[in-house]
C-alpha cells in the first residue's frame, strides 16, 4: 500500500515525497536514491554551475530513474542557457524557487516537464499559478536554507484555499517524519518536500561532520538571517534570508551585519578557507528547524519508506480512533 494523491498521480511516483533541490548537496547519488525509493529526486542546480549540472545529469541518467532539476530563479536569470541544458536531459520536472518564474515557464512546459514553483507567500503563489505552475511548493519559515517568514501550518491551507483544487500543493519546511507528512496531508497538501531530513542521509553530498551536527542539534539551534550570505558574498534579494545552524561565526556577527559588510573583503577569504577545511564553527551548516527531528543518518531510501509508512499508519490510526 502507499498513499496516492494528486501529486503522485501528476508525477507518476509511488510516495508523495520530494527531495528538495539543495544546492550541490542534492547530487545524482541522493536524487537517484530518492527516486529509486518511489519519491522524486530533484537535482540541486542551485546557483547554476554548468560543469556540475552536466556531470550530475549524466550520472543520474545512467541510473534510468525519473528525476527533476531545481534552480534558484534569480540566479538562473543571469545564465538562462542552463535551462536549455536541463531541458535537453528530459527531466520529469523543473523546480524554480526564489524569483519570477515567468520568463522560464513556457519553455519548461513546452518540454513536457512539470513546472514546480516553490513559493513563500500567497501573492507569489498567485503569480506562479498565473504563469502555469503545475505544482506549488508552499515553503514555511521553518525550512532550512533560504526562505521567508510565513509558517508552514498557516501558509499551506491558506494557499490551497487561495489557489483552488486544480494545482497540487506540496508542503515544505519543518517536515522530517511521518507525523509531518500526515499533518501536511490533513492540511490539504498533496505531499511533502524535505531538505533537512535528506541532508542527514548516507548519500547526501556534504561533509560527515555537517551531517553529525544536524543529527546532534535541537530545533532551538537554528536561526534565519543574512550573516552567512554576506560572508560568502552571495547577496540575496528581499525578502529572502537563510536558515542555518547557529555556530560561533553566526553568534559573532548577528546584530553586526553592517560591520560585516564593511569587512566583507577580509572575512570572505577566511570564510571560504574555513568551508574548504570543513570548519563548521565558521562555515554554515544549512539546515532548518527539523534538525530536532533528525536523530540518525540512514539511507535516503529508508527515509522515503519510513516517512511514508509512518504517515500511512498514523492516518489509519486516526480514523480508527475517531470511530471508537
Ligand atoms: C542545505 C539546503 C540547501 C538548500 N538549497 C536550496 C536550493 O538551492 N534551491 C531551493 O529551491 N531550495 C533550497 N533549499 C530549501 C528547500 O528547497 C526546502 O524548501 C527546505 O529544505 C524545506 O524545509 P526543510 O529543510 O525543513 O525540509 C535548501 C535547503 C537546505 C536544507
Amino acid at each position: 500500500m502507499s498513499i496516492q494523491t494528486a501529486l503522485t498521480k501528476r508525477l507518476g511516483i509511488r510516495h508523495p515525497v520530494l527531495l528538495a533541490p539543495m544546492d550541490v548537496v542534492a547530487d545524482a547519488s541522493l536524487a537517484s536514491a530518492v527516486s529509486g525509493a518511489g519519491g522524486l529526486g530533484i537535482l540541486g542546480g542551485g546557483y547554476g554551475d554548468a560543469a556540475w549540472l552536466e556531470r550530475e545529469i549524466a550520472r543520474i541518467k545512467e541510473t534510468q530513474v525519473r528525476f527533476g532539476i531545481g534552480f534558484i530563479t534569480w540566479s538562473l536569470a543571469k545564465q538562462p542557457r542552463l535551462l536549455d541544458l536541463a531541458l535537453e536531459s528530459g527531466p520529469a520536472a523543473v523546480m524554480l524557487s526564489f524569483g519570477d518564474p515567468a520568463p522560464f515557464a513556457e519553455p519548461i512546459k513546452r518540454s513536457g516537464a512539470a513546472l514546480i514553483c516553490q513559493v513563500q507567500t500567497i501573492d507569489m503563489a498567485r503569480e506562479a499559478a498565473s504563469v502555469g505552475a503545475d505544482i506549488l511548493v508552499a515553503q514555511g519559515t521553518e525550512a532550512g536554507g533560504h526562505g521567508a517568514t510565513r509558517s508552514t501550518l498557516t501558509l499551506v491551507p491558506e494557499l490551497i484555499d487561495a489557489i483552488g483544487p486544480d494545482v497540487p500543493v506540496v508542503a515544505a519546511g519543518g517536515i522530517a517524519d511521518g507525523r509531518g507528512l500526515a499533518a501536511a496531508l490533513m492540511l490539504g497538501a498533496s505531499g511533502v518536500l524535505m531538505g533537512t531530513r535528506f541532508y542527514a542521509t548516507k548519500e547526501a553530498a556534504i561533509a560527515a561532520e555537517a551531517k553529525a551536527r544536524v543529527q546532534r542539534a535541537t530545533g532551538d539551534e537554528t536561526a534565519r538571517g543574512v550573516v552567512f550570505d554576506i560572508a560568502r558574498k552571495r547577496v540575496w534579494p528581499a525578502p529572502f534570508t537563510g536558515r542555518c545552524l547557529r555556530n560561533d561565526f553566526l553568534e559573532r556577527w548577528t546584530g553586526r551585519e553592517l560591520e560585516l559588510v564593511r569587512r566583507a573583503e577580509q572575512e570572505h577569504a577566511g570564510y571560504l578557507a574555513a568551508r574548504e577545511a570543513g570548519n563548521f564553527d565558521i562555515a554554515a551548516v544549512i539546515a532548518g528547524e527539523a534538525v530536532g527531528l533528525v536523530r540518525d543518518i540512514p539511507s535516503a531510501r529508508e527515509v522515503v519508506v519510513r516517512v511514508s509508512q509512518e504517515a500511512e499508519a498514523l492516518l489509519k490510526g486516526a480514523t480508527q480512533r475517531l470511530s471508537e
